[in-house]
């Protein structure tokens, strides 16, 4: 087969490249974003492959297991069953993940496989790694000189193809997933899967005919987001959240950090697991902790009274400033998305899907429903809010 390179001394080389393995023939086109420094969070979209557990894809690809829950917007109250709960075959996980600048190209060096016998780079790319990583890249930066020679028990660093936003260019912040084309998608589909814009993908990626978009392509996707707002000195003052999802944050995941809303707006609570012998108090006031209000009204009107996380500081300490407006009426505590109702276990008792009970002190927080981007059950994220636990868990 023929083999064909084309190179660009821009900003984002395409590589395009038709590789001939005996009768495992794959024609995979794919961008490496160019860089020269820095790091950021990426997502990896994983099709699951059989029926792994949830903490089976952490082991995986070397994440957070609690890093997943939050990606995936999964109830953290029901952490402990999730983590083995099997995820049906076919479907999409948001993989968060490091996204580094290495031989000034954007990739991953988080994975690391172990090497089973039977396994070929091919195999491991294209079958365990469901067409994330082009398999050359794979013998590139493990120096395997020979692509078809590698031994069981081998360690490989997986160096998944990654892409982090364009710091210049206005809001809103956008986090990069990278994404393998499945037969039948088209720009607009992945751009409503994940809540992103199909002109934007079209652009990230040099697409100059939409119509030429092919099965097992790797793209990046601007998935949107929201920064925080967080006081000079936090630790975490660079938290982005994707739209529909949380971040755990402070060392001991003490503060869970929601995104949401059609202007994305973070919006911070106690983590409701809270490890509380390893958190700073979270208590503004006696009866006020952070990310709530109180009201109370006077005869000039409503004394609202708030306390919003503003960050982890050194020395174990969060900052949270009480805040006092008069209003001319008191709020309602409007309700803040709940989690994805995955984390409703089918057959467990006391399951609350949709919204959860009103997290106050967010102002103007969407009801729970999402919407027209709900894709069937393949999707955790978008379809996240929405779609029917049990059609993506394995009962
Ligand atoms: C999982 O789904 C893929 C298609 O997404 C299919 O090719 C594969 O055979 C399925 N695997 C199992 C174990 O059902
Ligand atoms: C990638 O990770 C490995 C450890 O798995 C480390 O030895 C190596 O230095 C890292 N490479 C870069 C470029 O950071
Ligand atoms: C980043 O964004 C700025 C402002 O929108 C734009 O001028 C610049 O070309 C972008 N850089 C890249 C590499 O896309
Ligand atoms: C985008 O693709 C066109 C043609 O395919 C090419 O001429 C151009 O240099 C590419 N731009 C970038 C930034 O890679
Ligand atoms: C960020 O927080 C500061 C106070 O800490 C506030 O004055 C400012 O309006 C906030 N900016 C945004 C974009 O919310
Ligand atoms: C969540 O935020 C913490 C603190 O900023 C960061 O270390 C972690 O990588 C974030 N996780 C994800 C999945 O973004
Ligand atoms: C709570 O803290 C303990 C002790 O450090 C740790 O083992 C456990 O994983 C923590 N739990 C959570 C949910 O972070
Ligand atoms: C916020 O305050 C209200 C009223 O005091 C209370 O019912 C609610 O449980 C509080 N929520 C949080 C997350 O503290
Ligand atoms: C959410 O659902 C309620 C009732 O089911 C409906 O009234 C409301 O308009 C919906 N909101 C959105 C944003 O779709």
């Amino acid at each position: 087969m023929e083999r064909v390179l084309l190179w660009n001394v821009c900003a984002v080389f395409v590589l395009l490249s038709c590789n001939a393995v005996s009768a495992q023939t794959l024609t995979s086109t794919y961008y490496q974003e160019a860089c020269y420094w820095g790091t950021c969070q990426s997502r990896l979209s994983y099709r699951a492959q059989g029926e792994p557990t949830l903490q089976g894809i952490a082991d995986l690809f070397g994440v957070d297991f609690y890093d997943i829950m939050g990606a995936n917007n999964l109830d953290i109250t029901k952490a402990n069953t999730l983590a083995n709960s099997k995820v049906k075959n076919g479907t999409i996980v948001l993989i968060p993940i490091r996204c580094e600048c290495i031989n000034q190209v954007r990739r991953t060096n988080q994975t690391v496989y172990r090497v089973k016998k039977g396994d070929t780079l091919f195999t491991i790319a294209n079958d365990i790694f469901v067409g994330l990583v082009p398999y050359p890249e794979i013998g590139k930066v493990n120096n395997i000189q020979d692509l078809d020679n590698i031994a069981a028990d081998q360690l490989l660093v997986i160096p998944f193809l990654c892409s982090c936003p364009n710091i210049t260019a206005p809001n809103p912040f956008t986090i990069g997933l990278t994404y393998s084309v499945a037969s039948g998608d088209d720009l607009t589909k992945i751009a409503n899967e994940f809540g992103s814009d199909a002109t934007a993908i079209q652009t990230l990626n040099n697409i100059t005919d939409s119509k030429s978009l092919q099965a097992a392509q790797i793209i990046r996707v601007p998935i949107p987001g929201c920064k925080a707002n967080f006081s000079g000195g936090a630790q975490d003052g660079d938290l982005i959240v994707t739209k529909g999802a949380y971040n755990l944050t402070t060392p001991a995941d003490c503060v869970q950090c929601k995104c949401y809303g059609d202007t994305p707006t973070m919006h911070c609570v106690p983590n409701p697991v809270l490890n509380v012998s390893q958190c700073p108090s979270l208590d503004c006031s006696t009866n006020l902790k952070i990310g709530n209000f109180t009201t109370k009204m006077e005869k000039d009107g409503c004394d609202v009274i708030s306390c919003e996380y503003k960050g982890y500081l050194y020395m174990g300490k969060v900052d949270k400033p009480i805040t006092q407006t008069k209003e001319p009426t008191c709020p309602a505590y409007p309700a803040v998305p709940g989690p994805n109702n995955l984390g409703t276990i089918p057959g467990s008792s006391g399951s609350t899907p949709g919204a959860s009970p009103g997290s106050p002190g967010a102002p103007g927080g969407p009801p729970a429903n999402s919407s027209a981007t709900v894709l069937g059950s393949q999707f955790l994220l978008f379809s996240a809010i929405s779609v029917a636990a049990t059609s993506l868990l394995v009962v």
